[in-house]
């Protein structure tokens, strides 16, 4: 099986377009040591054809143009894209299920019954696509049963429940429910190998650490390398936590926790903000990252599993 990083950025891409920060101002100016990155969004296949795209992110047009096997190659209209799997309703992760109207059939799309809720309500994308393609959505569940994903054979998928924040735009902002974001355990049902996979983690119990250990290779939130990063550059009021997302540095942050895991585990961060300087690659915090040997996910990053 094959995983494809297709967007390693969080909201808004690297550089975003209306940010000034040292790290957005110095790649557009090849000023620092550091690679473009689009936003939030992974693909998986079994057989390298049909692909469950993870997170229809608002760059996705530009994503299937760098990936040739997104794009159509069997009939006069097709996709490489056979299902989406949403891992929240935030803008990054579904903005771009709009760009994937002009399907001959409904998208089948695979998410919680809170995620399909909001898409049906507060930010209404399936009301809107039901005037063009239209959704077959599939609730998928979280007593922890496995899911064969529909029309995708080999593609297995399993939901976990995370402690994060759903949307900024959603009613359930501050009382969030298991459902408003997930983590998701792509199993190789050929292998047994499988890979976690989850943009958004605001929280790691030992629970979760030790389905962790059991992973060929995690792919977990990099959104902020400090609690307070947003507030010290004077670009937000709220801090990393806030946001749902578990920093990197510092006393239980997320690199304390990976390097509990077993070398045996591949480590990458994901999602990761224009504002975090894991983005420069020839800085203290790469360097870090790599004395503990956890990499950073670029776009067109691929992992067989
Ligand atoms: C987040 O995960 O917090 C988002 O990237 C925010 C956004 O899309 O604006
Ligand atoms: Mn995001
Ligand atoms: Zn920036």
């Amino acid at each position: 099986m094959q995983l494809r990083v297709l967007g390693s950025s969080a909201g808004g891409g690297f550089p975003q377009w209306n940010c000034n920060c040292p790290q957005c101002d110095g790649v557009r100016q090849g000023r620092v040591r550091a690679t473009p990155r689009t936003q939030s969004s992974v693909a998986v296949s079994a057989d390298g054809r049909d692909w469950l795209l993870i997170n229809a992110s608002p760059d996705i047009l530009t994503q299937i143009r760098a990936t040739a096997q997104l794009q159509p190659a069997r009939a006069l209209r097709d996709s490489g894209i056979a299902a989406v799997l949403l891992m929240d309703a935030q803008i990054d992760h579904t903005a771009g299920l709009l760009m994937l109207r002009e399907r001959r059939s409904p998208l089948p799309l695979l998410a919680t019954r809170e995620v399909l809720a909001e898409l049906e309500d507060s930010l209404p994308l399936t009301r809107v696509l039901s005037h063009y393609c239209g959704v077959a959505p599939h609730v998928l569940p979280l007593d922890g049963s496995r899911f064969s994903v529909p029309g995708l054979p080999g593609v297995v998928v399993q939901a976990l429940a995370l402690s994060s924040s759903p949307p900024p735009y959603s009613p359930h902002r501050s009382a969030p429910r298991p459902g408003d974001n997930i983590g998701v355990l792509l199993h190789n049902p050929a292998t047994g190998a499988r890979i976690f996979y989850a943009p958004g983690l605001g929280a790691l119990t030992p629970e979760l650490l030790e389905l962790l250990a059991s992973c060929s290779a995690v792919l977990v939130d990099g959104t902020f390398w400090s609690a307070d990063e947003m507030q010290r550059l004077g670009l937000g009021t709220r801090s990393a936590a806030d946001m749902g997302h578990l920093p990197q540095s510092g006393p239980g942050g997320m690199l304390e926790h990976l390097a509990r895991l077993p070398a045996s585990v591949r480590k990458v961060l994901i999602h990761i903000n224009n504002t975090n300087p894991i983005l420069i690659e020839d800085g203290a915090e790469r360097a870090a990252l790599a004395a503990c040997g956890v990499e950073v996910a670029h776009d067109g990053m691929t992992i067989e599993f």
